[in-house]
């Protein structure tokens, strides 16, 4: 169960979260937990997370390690505070940054490269899925972003499907839709690294989820974990979801 923050919080009220959080999760062993602040929070919340069972992971990574790259964040810095997940190609970057595919290769590789886990996120646009384009789409994706990988590099990468419709809007994929797409993903994940891959691989659904939606869409088999925008802002609402 992940958190992506976006653009949300100080180190000041991500100390206040944490306080907060860690006590309404301490029981939970079911899952694992991360929390993915803004930069300028890495810090605050590694130091709040230290001997918990919440990891924290960042939102973005540049592919090299250092260099005259003004404002990037580089793999090799993350993993020196200990971060442990990264975000890759959140549909925010894809539609404000231009991130495609390339790219998505590229940081993945990185992250991996530096001991991070890459949470590599997928998902079509409303008019894409309205005009029945979203396995096209989700097949794109795959075969540009994640296929090029080697079989040892993809067997450590997480996947979250994130239908683009679906997020920060309140209107949630069904269970049905997501499972579907998960199953979609999974049959690509099968043709390209076979099927213990397809089966061991984690696909994580994102797209409003909240407390009152995520039991639903955990029943489906095919849905391995969240990734939660809006309602991980909250200690609350997020140890709601955690605690399904
Ligand atoms: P949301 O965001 O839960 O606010 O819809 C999900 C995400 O963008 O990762």
């Amino acid at each position: 169960m992940a958190g992506n923050w976006k653009m949300y919080k100080t180190p000041a009220e991500t100390h206040a979260f944490f306080e907060a959080f860690k006590p309404l999760v301490a029981q939970a062993t079911h899952c694992e937990i991360v929390i993915c602040p803004p930069f300028p929070d890495l810090h605050a919340a590694m130091k709040e997370a230290e001997g918990s069972n919440v990891a924290i992971g960042a939102q973005n990574l540049y592919w090299g390690k250092e260099g005259a790259v003004t404002g990037e964040v580089s793999g090799h810095m993350l993993q020196a505070i200990g971060c442990g997940y990264v975000i890759i190609a959140h549909s925010e970057r894809r539609q404000y940054f231009g991130e495609c595919e390339p790219d998505v290769v590229r940081k993945t590789q990185a992250a991996l490269e530096y001991g991070l886990t890459p949470i590599v996120c997928v998902g079509e646009r409303l008019e894409e899925r309205e005009s029945g384009r979203t396995e096209d789409v989700l097949g794109e994706m795959f075969e540009g972003g994640i296929a090029p990988l080697a079989p040892e590099q993809f067997a450590q990468i997480v996947i979250a499907y994130e239908p683009v419709w679906a997020i920060g809007t309140g209107k949630t994929a069904t269970p049905q839709i997501a499972a579907e797409a998960h199953r979609f993903i999974r049959g690509k994940v099968s043709a390209r690294f076979g099927d213990a891959a397809a089966g061991d691989v984690r696909i994580l659904y994102g797209g409003s989820v909240k407390p009152d939606n995520v039991k639903g869409l955990m029943r489906e088999e095919e849905i391995d974990g969240a990734l939660v925008g809006g309602a991980s802002l909250d200690p609350k609402s997020f140890a709601g979801v955690v605690n399904f």
